[in-house]
């Protein structure tokens, strides 16, 4: 390779790595895999060695890539955070450990080896042992201040009482989303007419990276520590610090394993790689260490990783098969989505028949034909994925995959709606899989929970004439349903008495049952202890809807759009005739299960779990009587984030017992 040449390869690279890390670590969007990026930046490393005069001065090779974001208070970390040296092959690892051998002038090396978590690494600071501050890797140097939002996760110590606690110390560690967790997740956002989310590791990065911790909390991230930074306590090993961590009560992945032999090392690399698929958590290698730390500190650092440990990364589970066809799905919002049907082909574990093709972008970039034989990929990701063609196998005169112009369902005109790349179906009055989606999400568990109505449920109804839309599910007869197949009269007896019991439904449920573009659950609860009633939510202006909390300008808009339209107004209008919830209830509820009968409360605060309103109600319904001041009439005082300190004073002057959030919600049995 000339000097010219190399100087226009070096550029090239330069600019795709740096773009891929703009995706990977600012927009939590990578176009690629972890693999494939690893490739270019090997490549852009070794060109720049062969030749040093080339390197630019901020190369991507020497710095860890993630920029901080907006929005989050930026912390410089007391020890930067690094990265590891990568690679993917065994005999790297020989070289790794005759390197530190030579370095260490031949003294004995014990190896600590831990699986590669495949999440987002966090830095935690402790000051007397309360956790003070969180921050994310970020540029390595400064991150962002998630405290907020880490202080959700369950399984991260608030405060360590132990004995001899430094006064200061740091814990890194990776967060992670379990991948059930990410799955039901992606259940939920499917079954509500939303894309799925591409993998756990750039879910939890978007989750820590969230306004509402709230949501954060629902979303069940989970922590692994991998390193202590003490310097009140002499610590000889990695190992003695992993076991620090667990008498201090955080919980460790206990797959960690200490080697003294290549040998050893490899079997552990072999293990992990046959058995991450029963790991609750994703992993993309294994990490080793030198396990002394005085050991470590001789070796030290190069500008971007340790010379004590390298990261032996797993190529993506990847096979070869071929393309039978590409089937396309309408979704209750009229999206319409491509997916691969495969020879089956076994991967990772499962028999894998179709794949994940995104949307039209993607479809475009992979320029697939017919029967072309398509490599799949599962890596972080659990919706197994095209992610290449083998152009070599392609045979001549096979037919190129053109995306539909029109609905593969109904037949009308796709259209795309200002900067969504998708395509859609507008005709949503009347394409059949639109309608069967917005019924299906109108039953769901987390909607109108009617269990006695699954997916094939509906299809068939639907099929047979029976439903159009969800007020037809009420005006369903025992005579009609029985003459189906696979009812008999015990089923439809079910069936039925699963749709009478929905009529109880609270009414933010139904509000969300409605499938409002944009309205999820939580929006759903806002606006329905906002308005209180559909008649007010109907009549409200675009303006006065935007104005509930976390409820912005485009959920206003779709709300507006949804409740100008006659169709829907008729659907209300026929959903109230059959007697759902409209409104927020506030009938109390029978005498015997009135545990606040008789008691005085003032609420004070912000709170958590239930918004001021809806704990006003509940105490309400619970019997409890509510005042606005405190005094000696008063028998308790319910204090959320932020009471009132003279609200506080005086309850503690006048001896008036002080309830948290949580006790009182004990109280009611909530
Ligand atoms: S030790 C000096 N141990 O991998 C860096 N890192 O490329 C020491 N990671 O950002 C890191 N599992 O988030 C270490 N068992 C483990 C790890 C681990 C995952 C991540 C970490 C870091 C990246 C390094």
């Amino acid at each position: 390779m000339t000097h010219q040449e190399a100087q226009a390869e070096i550029q090239r690279l330069t600019a795709l790595v740096r773009h891929h890390n703009v995706l990977y670590y600012q927009e939590s969007a990578p176009e690629i895999s972890d693999y494939a990026f690893d490739q270019l930046l090997e490549r852009l490393t070794q060109l720049e060695n062969q030749f040093p005069t080339l390197r630019l001065p901020d190369s991507p090779t020497q710095k860890v890539g993630e920029q901080p974001t907006k929005n989050f208070v930026t912390v410089h970390h007391r020890h930067p955070m690094l990265s590891l040296s990568n690679t993917y092959s065994e005999a790297e690892i020989h070289n790794f450990f005759q390197k530190a051998q030579k370095l260490l002038q031949g003294e004995p090396m014990e190896l600590f080896c831990e699986l590669k978590f495949d999440g987002v690494a966090i830095s935690l600071s402790y000051k007397s042992g309360i956790l003070e501050r969180v921050v994310t890797r970020g540029d390595g140097k400064k991150g962002d201040d998630i405290t907020k939002n880490a202080q959700t996760i369950t399984t991260l110590p608030k405060r360590i009482r132990a004995k001899g606690i430094p006064q200061y110390f740091e814990v890194r560690g990776e967060v992670l989303m379990p991948r059930a967790c990410f799955e039901a997740l992606n259940k939920e956002r499917l079954a509500q007419g939303e894309g799925p989310l591409a993998n756990p590791r750039n879910t939890a990065a978007g989750t820590l990276k969230m306004i509402d911790d709230k949501i954060v909390a629902q979303r069940l991230l989970t922590f692994y520590p991998y390193a202590l930074k003490v310097d009140e306590i002499a610590l000889r090993t990695q190992e003695a610090s992993i076991h620090l961590l667990e008498e201090w009560g955080f919980a460790t992945s206990p797959t960690y394993k200490k080697c003294s032999t290549i040998g050893e090392v490899i079997s552990y690399i072999n293990y992990w790689s046959a058995n991450r698929n029963n790991l609750p958590v994703d992993i993309d290698g294994i990490v080793i260490k030198i396990n002394s730390l005085a050991q470590q500190e001789k070796l030290g650092y190069t500008t971007k990783s340790p010379r004590w440990a390298i990261a032996y990364k797993y190529k993506p589970t990847r096979v070869a098969t071929i393309l039978e066809k590409v089937g396309y799905q309408v979704g209750r919002t009229g999206a319409v989505t491509p997916v691969a049907h495969l020879k089956p082909v076994l991967l990772a574990g499962t028999t894998v028949k179709r794949a994940s093709l995104y949307n039209n972008n993607e479809l475009k970039k992979l320029n697939l034909c017919l029967e072309d034989s398509v490599f799949v990929e599962k890596g972080g990701d659990i919706i197994p994925k095209v992610t290449g063609v083998d152009i070599a196998q392609r045979k001549v005169g096979s037919k190129p995959i053109i995306f539909p112009t029109h609905c593969p369902a109904c037949g009308t005109v796709l259209v795309q709606y200002g900067a969504d790349v998708g395509y859609y179906c507008p005709s949503e009055k009347t394409c059949p899989p639109q309608l069967k989606g917005r019924i299906k999400h109108f039953v769901h568990r987390k909607a109108m929970h009617i269990a006695s109505i699954g997916s094939k449920t509906v299809d068939l109804l639907f099929d047979k004439g029976l439903l159009r839309t969800p007020a037809d599910l009420y005006q369903l007869r025992y005579e009609e349903i029985c003459l189906l197949e696979g009812f008999k009269k015990t089923a439809t007896r079910n069936l039925l008495q699963g749709i009478t019991q929905s009529k109880k439904t609270p009414f933010e449920k139904v509000l969300f049952a409605l499938g409002i573009r944009h309205v999820g659950e939580t929006v759903a609860e806002k606006l329905a202890h906002h308005f209180q009633h559909i008649d007010a939510l109907i009549q409200a202006s675009e303006e006065d809807i935007s104005l509930v909390p976390e409820v912005g300008k485009k959920i206003a808009y779709s709300v507006k759009t949804y409740f100008l339209d006659a169709d829907n107004l008729k659907l209300v209008a026929a959903l109230k005739h059959a007697g759902l919830q409209f409104n927020v209830s506030t009938t109390p509820i029978t005498t015997e299960k009135q545990p606040l009968a008789g008691k005085t409360f003032v609420i004070s605060g912000n709170f958590q779990r239930l918004d001021r309103t809806l704990l006003k109600t509940h105490i309400k319904r619970h019997g409890g009587r509510l005042l606005t001041a405190v005094s000696k009439n008063v028998d308790y005082l319910v204090t959320g984030k932020k009471a009132g300190p003279a609200k506080l004073a005086t309850a503690q002057a006048l001896g008036i017992q002080v309830l948290s959030e949580e006790k009182i919600t004990n109280m009611m049995g909530l």
